[in-house]
């Protein structure tokens, strides 16, 4: 990739504004002041601006534990910042698009990644990829209420769902992973057995674990991690 086109994707500029970059300031690959903004970069090579180094890598994956009262998504909506706010100063944060989204007042994992291909392969219905979610729900579940949410709920009219998993963790605390993704999808699917989700947090998408994140933090996927996502 061309240096200003890697310049101009990271900061959401032009081409052209990436240009003029060049004319005002020093760039820096590995450590070498570049002066012809069409050269080449290579996944290997360190980019330098001022004290920020860039790495120029093919795909870029993050994972955040999302706090309560953000949106997920670019700009803020209603009274709610961003996500990207929260993730402000991961370098990359313009390069990479948000996987399933969370609503504002969910928390947990949230997963963010630049490479399309495997987007289109996590989001793929026929793929069932599992997201694990804990629920504090307003009263504990009847056998007859799991075997339902296990089997199918009726949600969004005509939309039956697919079979979940549910396991009981303590009182009116649950497990619930589930296959596919739709708008509120959770708090729907309690709203079918009558139930009501108070406080809702996603733990896990397919072997991406939240583990001991804390909130509000970020991190890079590991290489093993990514293979998992490769080799779906
Ligand atoms: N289901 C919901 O109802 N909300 C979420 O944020 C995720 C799944």
């Amino acid at each position: 990739m061309r240096i200003d086109k890697f310049l101009a994707n990271l900061w959401l500029i032009t081409r052209k504004d990436a240009k003029k970059i060049f004319k005002l300031w020093n760039i820096f690959i590995n450590w070498e002041a570049i002066f012809n903004e069409s050269q080449k970069i290579n996944f290997w090579d360190e980019i330098s601006f001022f004290d920020e180094i860039f790495n120029y890598k093919e795909n870029y994956f993050l994972i955040l534990n999302k706090p309560v009262d953000f949106v997920s998504s670019r700009v803020s909506e209603w009274w709610y910042p961003s996500v990207y706010d929260v993730i402000f100063d991961y370098p990359y944060q313009n390069l990479i698009e948000i996987v399933w989204r969370l609503d504002v007042d969910t928390t947990g994992l949230l997963l963010f990644t630049n490479n399309w291909k495997i987007i289109h392969k996590l989001i793929n219905p026929k793929k069932n990829i599992f997201k694990k979610y804990l629920v504090k729900i307003s009263k504990n579940l009847s056998e007859k209420d799991i075997e339902k949410l296990e089997t199918w709920v009726i949600i969004d009219w005509n939309y039956r769902t697919k079979p979940a998993k549910v396991n009981i963790l303590w009182e009116k605390k649950i497990e619930l992973l589930i296959q596919e993704w739709k708008f509120h999808q959770i708090k729907k699917m309690l709203l079918a057995v009558e139930n009501e989700v108070l406080e809702l947090h996603r733990t896990q998408i397919w072997e991406i674990k939240i583990w001991n994140l804390e909130i509000w933090k970020y991190r890079e996927l590991s290489q093993e991690e990514i293979n998992y996502l490769e080799n779906l």
